[in-house]
């Protein structure tokens, strides 16, 4: 059969609807984990409405597993707590499983290694209750569209590790859930099956109104995908927003490139001394620099370089990312 995801990615109507009063589909308030002296999660609060793909992203270490594992109910918290699809993580956590899609940050290693593929699936749409007559057809639907229709009689333990991927993201999806929580989903995938994820994951949210919150160390691929994004460490919430806002966060220092034919390090040394400037990093034939009120200062520079010679390519003002961002918010230099 080919690959018929339209029919694979309708909405069941057997899901609960979310309760009352609940506008978000993940609602986290003062939520804290503690592993001994280690404060994993520290009193974390955010929304993220439904239908939203979320991104959290933060360094190694920076809590962001540990609240996956929290909202799937793996873990219990030390404090605060989480609704999701209006079910309390602490009262309800039979309730937020049934709603829930995973896939674990070891989710290459929660598949049945000595079973196939396919037996995975049907062993794992059992368990989520999948009406019986559904299942094959779910399961060659998801298995086609990542490309592991051909390997289906083959055991899981016998793939490779980004097969194993695929795999564990299918078995995340198989019950068709309200809110998918995803740990690092791309990170073994090769670039086509990376996109082809980031696609469906876009599709399912936009079409299906499936929400998403993701943790990643992917920032390009976050930028692209993510409507709202969270930026934690050290388990604190340094930055959130909508891609929007951060990108507006951006624009407030802007970001030049100077490029040049002559020797970096002399113009580095003009550049320096001007008080508007603050240089930032030299590259080959260029320099990377925050220019304060450059609609009035970017021409004084100019003029300054030309009356002393310096042969100037370009000055333009660079794109900024998600990662620059990122960068700046880690090491504290970028306003809350
Ligand atoms: N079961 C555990 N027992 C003790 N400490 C733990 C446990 N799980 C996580 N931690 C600690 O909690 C902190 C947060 O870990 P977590 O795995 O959530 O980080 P992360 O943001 O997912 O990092 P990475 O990007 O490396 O996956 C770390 O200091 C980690 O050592
Ligand atoms: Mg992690």
């Amino acid at each position: 059969m080919k690959n018929n995801f339209d029919q694979y990615t309708a909405i069941s109507d057997q899901n609960s609807p979310t309760e009352e009063g609940t506008d978000f589909e993940v609602s986290i308030s003062g939520l804290t984990k503690c592993f001994g002296d280690i404060l994993a999660v520290n009193h974390m609060s955010l929304d993220v409405p439904a239908g939203c793909i979320f991104g959290l992203l933060g360094p190694n270490g920076a809590g962001k597993s540990t609240t996956i594992r929290l909202l799937c109910t793996l873990l219990t918290p030390t404090e605060g707590t989480a609704l999701v699809g209006g079910y309390d993580i602490i009262e309800s956590p039979v309730s937020v499983r049934e709603i829930t899609g995973v896939l674990p940050e070891e989710g290459n290693h929660t598949l049945y290694q000595t079973m196939s593929v396919y037996e995975n699936l049907e062993y794992f749409a059992r368990l989520y209750g999948v009406a019986e007559g559904e299942i094959p057809q779910r399961i060659e639907e998801l298995l086609s569209f990542m490309s592991l229709w051909e390997r289906k009689d083959d055991r899981a333990g016998e793939l490779s590790t980004g097969n194993r991927q695929r795999l564990a993201l299918c078995r995340a999806l198989l019950h068709r859930p309200r809110v998918l929580l995803l740990d690092e989903p791309t990170s073994a995938l090769d670039p086509v099956a990376a996109k082809r994820v980031r696609e469906l994951i876009l599709r399912l949210a936009r079409e299906y109104n499936q929400t998403f919150f993701i943790n990643s160390h992917n920032l390009p691929e976050v930028q692209r995908m993510c409507d709202r994004i969270a930026i934690i460490n050290d388990g604190n919430i340094l930055m959130t927003g909508t891609t929007a806002e951060l990108r507006a966060k951006l624009h407030a220092k802007q970001i030049f490139r100077l490029r040049t034919s002559e020797d970096v390090a002399r113009v580095s040394s003009i550049v320096e001394s001007m008080a508007f400037i603050e240089y930032v990093r030299s590259d080959v034939d260029s320099l990377i620099l925050t220019i304060e009120n450059p609609q009035e200062n970017n021409s004084i520079l100019l003029q300054t370089l030309l009356s002393q010679n310096i042969k100037i390519i370009e000055l333009a003002e660079e794109e900024t990312t998600l990662e620059d961002l990122y960068l700046e918010v880690i090491k504290g230099g970028v306003d809350k």
